[in-house]
């Protein structure tokens, strides 16, 4: 049932800030400041690496979740796609732990990369949506996301609650490994009790959104960038609008923009910014900045003191609340996913169905 909206997507971003709660509340129960993983002796200081392997959407947020690892918890990670995983045939020692992240739980490459770390790895943990599926039963432990049954192609809701998990997880791993004093560590648990009302505040936003996508509508080709956290998200806004609105889209790493890509700008060229004001600000604004001289279209997403110190010149702005820099990239979905879906909307695509996708891929 999609109650009041026109399309499941919508209705499944509209209900993050419910469903990241429920995924907050299920790690970090009221009142502790300390994550609590169900049934399991997962512990962290007894551990040299990370191994993380998903597929599409979930690969970004395990590219986001490296981050995390590596800065919270100073844990060394790797993370790769699981159709090439799985055939790089990539050496597992009996002190790492390998990760798999699916909502569905029935990825078929994902569900072989898992077989191949059988009794190669210390364990083997999986963050799913589907508590029954394949993947949730052949881990050694399996963290539930709680997102509820997600029916658009498009992943949003399941996205979101994946990394609401994963943040727990490092923060979990910095507690065991010591690299986070307890004020540090009750700093991230009081900014992810918040989270859901900032969500709230975002989704606020959807008229702005709309306008905006109206324009990118028109556009062949959209950039995405962002810096740090927010680079995986680039990508995944990217992939957003690509499975929905059939237009080609690209994440790029902002600083990869002189690299090559750049040679894409022109006045027809939507270049959406994610930039947060965090401690890479001046350095994607200044990349923005060279969009703009060669007449690219900015859509600057930020917070209030990112647009007020950098919205001369963009086409639009998109406002963002204030947010923990740790937990930007849950934040900035919302609007990354809002732009993917008016742009379908305005194009008048098949928003929860699009074309040559299935929702879940247990085929190799
Ligand atoms: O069920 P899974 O999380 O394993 O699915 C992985 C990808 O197929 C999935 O995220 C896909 O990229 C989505 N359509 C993205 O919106």
């Amino acid at each position: 049932d999609k109650g009041e909206h026109k399309h499941f997507m919508a209705k499944e971003i509209a209900e993050q800030p419910i469903v990241v709660a429920e995924a907050i509340r299920s790690y970090m129960p009221t009142g502790a400041d300390q994550v609590v993983l169900p049934d399991t002796d997962l512990d962290f200081s007894k551990l040299d690496r990370l191994t993380m392997v998903a597929c599409g959407t979930a690969f970004y947020a395990c590219l986001t979740a490296k981050y995390w690892f590596e800065q919270l918890a100073k844990m060394p990670v790797e993370v790769d796609i699981a159709s090439e995983f799985r055939y790089r045939e990539p050496p597992i020692t009996d002190r790492t732990l390998a990760l798999f992240v699916s909502q569905s739980g029935e990825t078929a490459d994902t569900l072989a990369a898992l077989r191949y770390c059988e009794g190669k790895a210390d364990k083997i943990v999986s963050v799913v949506n589907v508590p029954e599926s394949s993947i949730a039963r052949e881990s050694d432990v399996a963290l539930p996301i709680h997102a509820g049954v997600e029916i658009g192609v498009a992943s949003t809701k399941a996205f979101t609650c994946q990394l609401s998990v994963l943040l727990m997880l490092a923060l979990k791993a910095a507690a065991d490994r010591g690299t986070l004093s307890d004020e540090e560590l009750a700093d991230h648990a009081a900014a992810l009790r918040g989270l859901p009302s900032v969500l709230n505040t975002a989704l606020d936003q959807n008229r702005a959104i709309r306008k905006s996508a109206q324009r990118l509508s028109e556009a062949r080709d959209v950039l995405f960038l962002g810096r740090g956290l927010m680079y995986p998200l680039a990508m995944e806004g990217a992939l957003k609008l690509k499975e929905i609105s059939y237009i080609h889209a690209e994440g790029y790493a902002s600083g990869e923009l002189k690299h090559g890509p750049i040679a894409l700008i022109d006045k027809h060229m939507p270049v959406v910014v994610m930039a947060p004001r965090d401690a890479v600000f001046d350095k994607t604004v200044s990349n923005m900045q060279e969009v703009m001289a060669r007449k690219g279209k900015v859509i600057l997403v930020s917070d209030d003191d990112g647009i007020a110190e950098a919205e001369d010149g963009v086409w639009s702005t998109i406002r963002m609340p204030h947010i923990h820099p740790s937990l930007a990239p849950i934040l900035y979905s919302v609007p990354a996913q809002l732009l993917a879906y008016h742009t379908a909307v305005a194009k008048g695509t098949d928003v929860d169905q699009p074309r040559n996708l299935a929702k879940s891929v247990t085929v190799e």
